[in-house]
């Protein structure tokens, strides 16, 4: 008997199953959701998989996204504890670990972390070894470092979300200051993702203007208008976001999608991102921190040697010296 399908529909040739966008998000929590939503909503990959450990919630997540299809021009939304579902992934991004409680930082987190990652990275590879890793779990230099000795791959396919988010927020408070729009107000925010970040205000400019010829005590404690404050800000963010809703989860999940763009879109365009920085600004030791990087479908492929003042140099080789201080006494 034929089936209405059968009946329904003459083949004239088989489906093409697999796409060039199959994107891996590991970690079904609040940021692993918000990564997944943005990468879908706006059509970033039309092939999504999940993974976690803890079954019910997964299937959960899937099955209410994929009720979201029709919405979504039709992707591919499939959802594992299994890794060999992440298979041909162009880009994995994990997102899985323990995240900060009220009061505690990125930081307090790392060897937690670093154990969970010795399972999830090895697993990764073993079944996409030509992927790209972003990694957003947190502290994100660190375990981006950790992703990198444990996966093996070129440190051009071993990216961290780093201080892309950073920017973001002093770029959108920069424009609640000027009544510019962000994408017009030009920051940026580079070494830790963290209480240490570097701004660089010596390069911070609208429409090419350097606010430091304006204001050129701009972004020091001499200057009245206090615009370190912005940040300051930025610093606290997380932990005044934290403290009102418990958790991050809709501005780093818009900020690893837009990562995850430029990557699948080969775009090049510049995000300030986890790096292997030794031997940038004479960093000397083995860590990843956030500078300026171009990013395409062969993960980094430039980073760019901005011209840092002394003091901005200085603060960048003090946060190497931090990570590179706990990353000595990890247990790999
Ligand atoms: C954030 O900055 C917690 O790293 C996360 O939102």
């Amino acid at each position: 008997m034929t089936s209405t399908k059968n009946a329904l529909l003459s083949e004239v040739a088989s489906a093409i199953v697999d796409t060039d966008n199959k994107v891996t998000v590991v970690g079904v929590g609040q940021v692993g959701m918000a990564v997944a939503f943005s990468v879908l909503a706006q059509g970033i990959s039309h092939d999504v998989v999940l993974i976690d450990c803890v079954e019910d919630k997964l299937q959960g997540e899937m099955m209410d996204l994929q009720h979201g299809s029709l919405f979504l021009k039709n992707p591919r939304i499939n959802a594992s504890t299994d890794y060999a579902a992440s298979a041909g992934s162009r880009l994995c991004i994990v997102t899985a670990g323990v995240r900060q409680r009220e009061g505690e930082s990125r930081l307090d987190l790392v060897q937690r972390n670093t154990d969970i990652f010795k399972h999830i990275i090895p697993n990764l590879v073993k079944y996409s070894p030509n992927t790209i890793l972003l990694i957003v779990s947190n502290p994100v230099d660190i375990l981006t470092y950790v992703a990198w000795k444990l996966s093996g791959l070129p440190k051009n396919r071993v990216i961290g979300s780093g201080t892309n988010l950073d920017s973001s927020r002093f770029r959108f408070l920069m424009s609640q200051r000027l009544g510019v729009a962000p994408g017009s107000c030009h920051g940026w925010i580079i070494g830790e993702h963290g209480d240490s970040s570097v701004a660089v205000w010596s390069g911070v400019n609208i429409a090419g203007v350097r606010i430091r010829d304006i204001n050129p005590v701009i972004g020091t404690e001499e200057d009245p208008e206090k615009w370190e404050d912005l940040h300051k800000n930025v610093v606290d963010s997380a932990y005044q976001v934290i403290k009102l809703k418990g958790y991050t989860n809709w501005a780093i999940g818009l900020s690893a999608a837009s990562l995850a763009h430029s990557i699948l879109k080969n775009s090049f365009h510049i995000h300030a991102v986890s790096v292997h920085v030794k031997g940038h600004h004479e960093i000397e030791q083995d860590v990843f921190l956030s500078l300026p990087a171009v990013l395409g479908g062969n993960g980094v492929t430039n980073i760019v040697n901005q011209c840092l003042t002394e003091a901005e140099r200085q603060k960048l080789l003090k946060s190497a010296s931090l990570l590179e201080e706990i990353q000595k006494n990890l247990k790999l």
